[in-house]
């Protein structure tokens, strides 16, 4: 036998693993069980601050606000999981409709607005002040009217601030039924009440959760910026955040959007940095500012990737997926640079379109080698059991985007802990059930990277940060 193939195996293994310092990265299991055990703080009334122009909100994961992260136990991991395959699902059902002719765009739907998302399943809040009150609401890409529960209310679920009341803020006016901003805001749909007076909005959104009531405009400030006339949904019928926050804020691409209306304010620009719920941080969401500036505490420079145009979809970001890399190696699939793929601050879990994730998965149990594999859950099917671990190496996960914009994946968005002993640990990535259907980045992903919209520029960028407030 030639000692040959032996001198090339070893020569590789010396290369592989002298590059491996930049293609795996440590997650410390026990360090994560420790802080799921200490105590939450409830986090009303969240900071703010402005900075060289921008307005700085502070954002949090709700389930660190609500002390759910103390409970961190395998129903409540299962149930998000569950939970995020629902939004996931509708968000798919919505655009299948939409393409297929049944509602033209999701903004003509506005009257009903539809949404694909699955409230229950977003995590991230800030708080801002309307009509001269604190309100704490749920921040979504993944969808355009802002609003919150009001005073009298039909149907309100529990929240701990007190209800948004129209009566008593002197800067509240409604949106009349025949005004422009109402036919503008409903796709000249618009439902007035019985006294022709109301413009009534309707948002389903896909798990059965609901928010029902009349367009009104008031006073909105965000740090120390006021938007006037800012219209929102005084939601009379509400049903699904489930006490956590006083309503929602809609961050996504189309006219009703925040951002839409504070394009002179903030120029188009936002930007959020998703905080992990396990690490007690807090996390930002920065309204206007430069782009290009340093008011990031970004510890990589800023990549950036076009914002893909889609008409038909005018709620959603959509950038183009051009490659993965796991550990260092290019993942091969001809799928990649297909059809865009949605950025999405309200789903958790990135779903891959099929090829692609089997290739991912692939790669990843080639190089995450040696561990008791586990039974999965919902959607996640690469599990295993990591509790006689104190730590594990994990390899790096890069999403590349069309013009050189790169995500690395931090090393808290990799592995999903459904039982916090280790006992089940999931890959965090997911498959479609279709390869037609729409990929989504996951907030899951997300974490600890600064997130840049420029809707000016059309572009978005990405930078690994830590998430501080
Ligand atoms: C609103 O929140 C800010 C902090 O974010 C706090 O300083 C202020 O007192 C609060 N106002 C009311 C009316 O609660
Ligand atoms: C809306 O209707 C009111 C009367 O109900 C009328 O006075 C007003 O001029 C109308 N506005 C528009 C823009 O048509
Ligand atoms: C960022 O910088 C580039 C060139 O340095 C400039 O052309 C562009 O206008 C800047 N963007 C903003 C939002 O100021
Ligand atoms: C970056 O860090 C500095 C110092 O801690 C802080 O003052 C600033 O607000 C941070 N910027 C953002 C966008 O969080
Ligand atoms: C994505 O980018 C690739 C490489 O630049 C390009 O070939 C492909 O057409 C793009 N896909 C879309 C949907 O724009």
């Amino acid at each position: 036998m030639s000692l040959w193939p032996y001198t090339v195996f070893l020569l590789l293994f010396i290369l592989l693993t002298s590059s491996n310092a930049n293609n795996e990265q440590r997650l410390h299991l026990k360090r994560l069980q420790r802080t799921h055990q200490s105590n939450s703080p409830s986090c009303y009334s969240q900071k703010s601050k402005s900075e060289n122009g921008a307005t700085i909100l502070e954002m949090q994961h709700k389930d660190y606000c609500s002390g759910s992260v103390t409970n961190m136990n395998r129903n409540h991991q299962k149930q998000l999981i569950v939970d995020d395959d629902i939004r996931v699902r509708s968000i798919q059902a919505s655009i299948k409709n939409i393409i297929s002719g049944k509602i033209e765009t999701l903004s003509q739907t506005k009257i009903p607005i539809s949404s694909g998302v699955k409230l229950h399943s977003l995590n991230y809040i800030v708080t801002v002040t309307l009509g001269g009150r604190n309100t704490t609401v749920i921040v979504d890409t993944g969808s355009d009217l802002t609003w919150v529960q009001c005073q009298p209310c039909r149907l309100c679920y529990n929240q701990p601030e007190p209800l948004f009341n129209p009566s008593v803020s002197p800067t509240y006016h409604k949106v009349v039924c025949n005004s422009s901003v109402c036919q503008t805001a409903t796709g000249n749909s618009g439902q007035c009440g019985n006294d022709l007076q109301d413009c009534n909005y309707v948002v389903s959104y896909g798990d059965g959760s609901y928010t029902r009531g009349e367009l009104g405009q008031d006073h909105l400030v965000l740090g120390s910026t006021s938007v006037e006339n800012f219209v929102f949904g005084c939601g009379r019928n509400n049903k699904g955040l489930f006490g956590l926050a006083s309503g929602l804020m809609g961050l996504g691409r189309s006219d009703l959007s925040l951002i839409s209306q504070t394009f002179e304010t903030f120029g188009g620009v936002f930007s959020y940095c998703l905080p992990s719920a396990e690490a007690k941080s807090s996390g930002s969401l920065v309204l206007g500012g430069d782009s290009n500036t340093s008011i990031f505490n970004n510890s990589t420079p800023i990549s950036y990737t076009r914002m893909l145009a889609n008409p038909q979809l005018v709620t959603f970001y959509f950038l183009n997926l051009t490659g993965v890399t796991i550990g260092g190696v290019a993942i091969q699939d001809s799928g990649f640079g297909k059809s865009g793929m949605i950025i999405d601050s309200g789903t958790v879990i990135t779903r891959l379109p099929p090829t692609i994730y089997k290739a991912v998965k692939a790669e990843f149990l080639k190089l995450f080698s040696g561990y008791p594999f586990k039974q999965g859950v919902s959607i996640l099917d690469t599990c295993f059991d990591l509790s006689a671990y104190e730590e594990v190496n994990i390899p790096t996960v890069k999403m590349q985007f069309e013009g050189g914009g790169e995500m690395e994946v931090d090393v808290t968005g990799v592995l999903f802990i459904v039982k916090s002993d280790a006992s089940q640990v999931c890959l965090a990535l997911a498959s479609l059930q279709y390869d037609d259907e729409i990929g989504i980045i996951g907030n899951y992903q997300q974490k600890n990277t600064r997130v840049i919209y420029d809707i000016k520029q059309s572009q978005v960028g990405f930078a690994k940060e830590t998430c501080s407030f």
